[in-house]
């Protein structure tokens, strides 16, 4: 499976890697990103990535065996533990300092879209998992059989910006009363009969902005997102870049919020102060770069 990386000339850009130094990547997914900036850390680089989902770390370790003179750490673990992944890499490998470079390029991997048996895309018939670490946690199926309309609709809003959250929710706590919501589909068939035919958007599929939300809510993925970019942030080297590639404006909030809480307080600064975006020739040709935003904050020499 051939696998692009999302900006991948801006994320070398701002991260500068060099020979021998230390990159941390929170969310290795397969390894594009890596196995690139691992490329520029030889000899005596030292790479260290996290994802909690052991399918792509599985995935990733495959491919990074290709980096000659790098030492890889991989850790089966959320971003939110990765100052202690890091902590625990540098101290068997006998290095000093923090990291030179780390990303965070959140969200799902295009393999979680095409895997059905994820129930993450509404155009695959599958259950309603939504789980990237399937090893723990309460699934989309459950989260729709238990929660109140208020709470559903308060999730579809927050996290999908969802116009029809009331509604769908309504239709929602309708349709389990008769059987349970399991599927994709069946949860597609709540969205189609919640939003009119004539309202529906044409330039997205009407349940995107509810399939987004489930699985942000399933993953808890915007909770503590603030505390552990601050902490990545603290591990890094003097000199050293933390780039964050997100997908949606809930992801963006948090992540420019703590950047600038960083530059404010001293000792960090805002590479750019907006957020850098995908070009139109990468958007043409990797359509799901569209709604990519990257930001970066540099720790002072
Ligand atoms: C967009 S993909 C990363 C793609 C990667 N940069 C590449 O080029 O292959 C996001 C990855 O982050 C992982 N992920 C999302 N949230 C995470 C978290 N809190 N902790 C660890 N991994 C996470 C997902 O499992 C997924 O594999």
């Amino acid at each position: 499976m051939t696998h692009v990386p999302v900006m991948p000339v801006e994320v070398l850009a701002a991260l500068r890697p060099g020979v021998g130094q230390t990159y941390l990547d929170g969310t290795l997914g397969l390894g594009g990103h890596a196995l690139q900036v691992g490329a520029k850390l030889a000899p005596g680089g030292l790479l260290v990535g996290l994802d909690w989902d052991e399918t792509m770390l599985a995935e990733a370790r495959g491919r990074l065996h290709a980096l000659a003179n790098v030492t890889v750490e991989l850790y089966l673990a959320d971003f939110r533990e990765a100052a202690g992944c890091l902590g625990d890499a540098l101290r068997r490998h006998e290095r000093q300092g923090g990291a030179d470079a780390a990303l965070l390029d959140l969200g799902v991997n295009n393999m979680h879209f095409e895997d059905a048996g994820r129930g993450m895309s509404f155009l695959r018939t599958g259950p309603l998992d939504m789980r990237m670490d399937r090893r723990r946690g309460e699934t989309a199926a459950g989260l729709l059989a238990r929660l109140t309309a208020a709470e559903l609709e308060n999730i579809l809003l927050e996290y999908g910006g969802e116009h029809w959250a009331r509604k769908i929710a309504s239709v929602i706590v309708e349709r389990r009363k008769q059987s349970p919501i399991r599927t994709t589909d069946d949860l597609v068939e709540c969205v189609y009969s919640a939003i009119p035919a004539a309202k529906r958007e044409r330039r997205i599929h009407p349940a995107t902005r509810t399939f987004q939300a489930l699985r942000v809510a399933v993953n808890h993925e915007l909770e503590e997102l603030s505390e552990a970019i601050a902490r990545i942030a603290q591990c890094l080297a003097p000199g050293g870049t933390l780039v964050v590639l997100s997908y949606h404006s809930g992801e963006d909030r948090h992540v420019k919020h703590v950047f600038r809480e960083l530059s404010q307080e001293g000792g960090y600064e805002t590479l750019s102060k907006r957020p850098i975006v995908p070009t139109e020739t990468e958007v043409r040709a990797n359509p799901k770069s569209r709604s990519a935003k990257m930001r970066a904050l540099r720790r002072c020499a």
